[in-house]
């Protein structure tokens, strides 16, 4: 499969959100779907426990690891060592925001050196076996947008990257919260658009405020590569990524009741291993979005998946609310 046809639906990085729980979850929504993982900042990766940074299960492939840096020598040896994690793509993060991030030199605030991100990049796919990909904004606060982005995109090609995210808003690095930040500055898809016309080798997904399959698909008909889903894919899979799978002209895959059976032995073996289920269930909560029984789901799960000893009968006796079906409370 091409790079280009991995792409065409992707669900975005999101701390805190994308573990590899959440990911074994959407997995079973999309067989297609490039999954990206958290941001893992370098420093974490060259000195923290590297097990439980980059740990995850096969069954999550296509997965690309999401790194957070800005000292190339540090993303380098970052690369090195995720490498035998086996991801499908490592990504840049130049579009988060935090605060965390931006006293790290991390993230949005990098859009403002892109002579330094073409650094960096250099030096990761000096130790990468896969693609090095960026995920960027399109400016920040008072820059221009169609002015710094074309530069940045050919900037950062020339250093070897052939493919970037762009989450088609600006980040406002002062005054706004990171959620604020997702929210406020306008989005401005046509510059995107744009950015595919005038790189047409690269290629070109985009990001921010997608909420639908069908949203998705007429931006693949304009020409862009790939669309990357955040927010809706994790608060609404049902109706984002069951389906999804349509368009690479695959049948759908399982359903929401499906899905749920299917978690159960990863669940189980999650809880053999002295994990909680919460821990689980906390990304399942919008699967029924929408659906009746829904609030039954979420508010069986809500309360229940955190009391000690909350085992697979709670999941039973949430999904009880959406089937309708009688099970005992276990
Ligand atoms: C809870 C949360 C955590 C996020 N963490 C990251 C992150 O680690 N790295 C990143 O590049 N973007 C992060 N983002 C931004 C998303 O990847 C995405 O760019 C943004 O939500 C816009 O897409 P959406 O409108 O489809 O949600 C995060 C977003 C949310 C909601």
């Amino acid at each position: 499969m091409t790079e280009n046809q991995s792409h065409r639906l992707s669900v975005a990085p999101m701390m805190d959100w994308t573990d590899r729980h959440c990911r074994v979850l959407h997995r079973l929504m999309t067989r297609r779907a490039m999954l990206y993982t958290e941001m893992v900042t370098a420093p974490a990766v060259v000195h923290g426990d590297r097990a439980r940074l980059l740990g995850y299960s096969e069954v999550e492939h296509p997965v690309a690891l999401q790194l957070g840096g800005s000292d190339p020598a540090e993303l380098r040896a970052a690369v090195r060592l995720a490498l035998p994690h086996g991801y499908d793509e490592i990504n840049l993060n130049v579009g988060c925001p935090s605060d965390r991030v931006q006293s790290g030199c991390f993230g949005a605030v990098l859009m403002e050196r892109p002579a330094l991100v073409a650094d960096c990049v250099a030096a990761m796919l000096e130790a990468a076996d896969v693609p090095v990909t960026v995920k960027c904004r399109i400016g920040v606060d008072d820059q221009d947008p169609e002015v710094v982005l074309p530069d940045f995109l050919e900037r950062v090609s020339a250093a070897g990257v052939r493919h970037f995210v762009i989450h088609a808003r600006k980040a406002w690095l002062q005054g706004l919260s990171p959620k604020e930040n997702r929210e406020i500055p306008p989005l401005d898809y046509g510059l995107v658009l744009r950015m595919k016309a005038a790189f047409p080798h690269l290629t070109i997904c985009i990001n921010g405020g997608v909420t639908s399959l069908d949203q998705a698909r007429g931006f693949l008909a304009a020409g862009l590569d790939g669309v990357m889903i955040g927010r809706a894919a994790y608060h609404d899979p049902g109706s984002v990524l069951i389906g999804a799978d349509a368009l690479w002209g695959d049948g759908p895959g399982l359903d929401a009741v499906a899905v749920v059976e299917a978690m159960m032995p990863y669940v189980a073996a999650h809880l053999a291993q002295g994990g909680r289920l919460h821990q689980i269930t906390r990304h399942m909560l919008g699967l029924f979005h929408g659906r009746p029984g829904a609030r039954g789901w979420r508010r069986v799960l809500s309360e229940g998946a955190s009391r000690p000893g909350a085992g697979l009968e709670l999941i039973a006796q949430a999904l009880a609310e959406v089937t309708g079906q009688a099970v005992g409370a276990g």
